[in-house]
């Protein structure tokens, strides 16, 4: 018997689920791609222009524009459709709008007899990933948001250049919001396994305030890109592209996600950032950091800010 195919839905080819599919179809992770949007024409023009670059891929990805219908065989629905931010706005001032996008996209998925796992990329993303939750009846473990994985990539990034060490060596976390509440992890962030105040002993040339500089970097770069180009694609889609590949190979790695708090981190009914154990089924566990009080404190502020946003909208 032919052991089934795998195929990842793309719900939204947009400036993200665009970049995505071009990343997926580079890296060779799947077998069947479908692109769904509500504008066919782009939909069907990316599909056109994919399949094109297919003999220059690592391997064969069929890739067709389709509708929900198609989710129904699919392992991954990745959803990346909705209203994205315009310079000065936040995040969370997307939340209604986009909630309401949402609720007829998750229906359609659902009719279709879908039954696998749902990552969400829209913003503000953990909040949406919320409302997927809800809105699919899908267990917990199979709703996965992308959390704080680009904050992380970017964090790693700025400190691997600082350090002059490749960033793959560089371990440390970005949790909590998507967006302006988030935070560091400096408690636990290390290189090669040792601290970076051991890193920099002895060493000339290591500030604290760019350190400092580095976490505004990241907390701040959706703005200062968009500032510049109206929208990031690039840098989310390799990230999609990575959680994907963490599902569809069974990989049980840890990547920074929005997923939903039962008792960890000392909260509960929501999704938020924080590393957790990714696999077939979806998140596996989260991971629990022991948080410094102040982590422990601006990661409170930030699960306090989630819930007043949604509240109106979700409840
Ligand atoms: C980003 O952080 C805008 O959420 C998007 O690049």
């Amino acid at each position: 018997m032919l052991n089934r195919v795998n195929r990842v839905a793309v719900i939204g080819t947009g400036f993200v689920g665009s970049s995505y599919a071009f990343a997926l179809l580079n890296q060779g992770i799947t077998e069947e791609l479908v692109l769904i949007d509500v504008n066919k024409d782009k939909a069907e023009g990316d599909a056109m222009d994919l399949n094109h670059g297919l003999p220059f891929a690592p391997s064969r990805t069929k890739i067709w524009f389709g509708s929900y219908a198609d989710c129904q065989n699919a392992d991954v629905v990745v959803i990346t459709a909705g209203a994205n931010q315009k310079p000065g706005e936040t995040r969370l001032d997307l939340v209604e709008k986009n909630t309401r996008i949402f609720k007829g996209i998750v229906e359609e998925i659902m009719e279709s007899g879908f039954d696998g796992i749902i990552i969400v990329a829209t913003n503000p993303v953990d909040i949406l990933t919320y409302a997927v939750w809800k809105f699919s009846g899908l267990p917990k473990n199979r709703v996965i948001g992308s959390g704080t994985i680009l904050d992380t990539a970017r964090f790693r990034f700025l400190l691997g250049d600082y350090f002059d060490v490749d960033t793959r060596n560089v371990h440390a976390y970005i949790i909590g919001e998507h967006g302006d509440t988030e935070l560091p992890v400096w408690s636990h962030a290390d290189i090669a396994g040792t601290t970076i105040s051991e890193w920099t002993k002895n060493k000339q040339g290591y500030h604290q305030k760019d350190l400092d500089e580095i976490f505004v970097n990241v907390r701040d770069a959706a703005y200062q890109i968009i500032e510049r180009k109206g929208a990031t694609f690039y840098g989310i889609a390799m990230g999609l592209v990575r959680l994907t590949k963490a599902i569809l190979e069974n990989e049980n790695s840890v990547l920074t996600v929005s997923a939903y708090l039962e008792g960890e981190y000392g909260h509960n009914d929501i999704f938020i950032g924080v590393p957790a154990v990714v696999n077939r089924n979806g998140i596996r566990e989260v991971v629990q950091l022991d948080l410094s009080k102040g982590e422990q404190e601006k990661f409170n502020h930030s699960v306090q800010v989630l819930k007043k946003t949604m509240e109106p909208v979700l409840f």
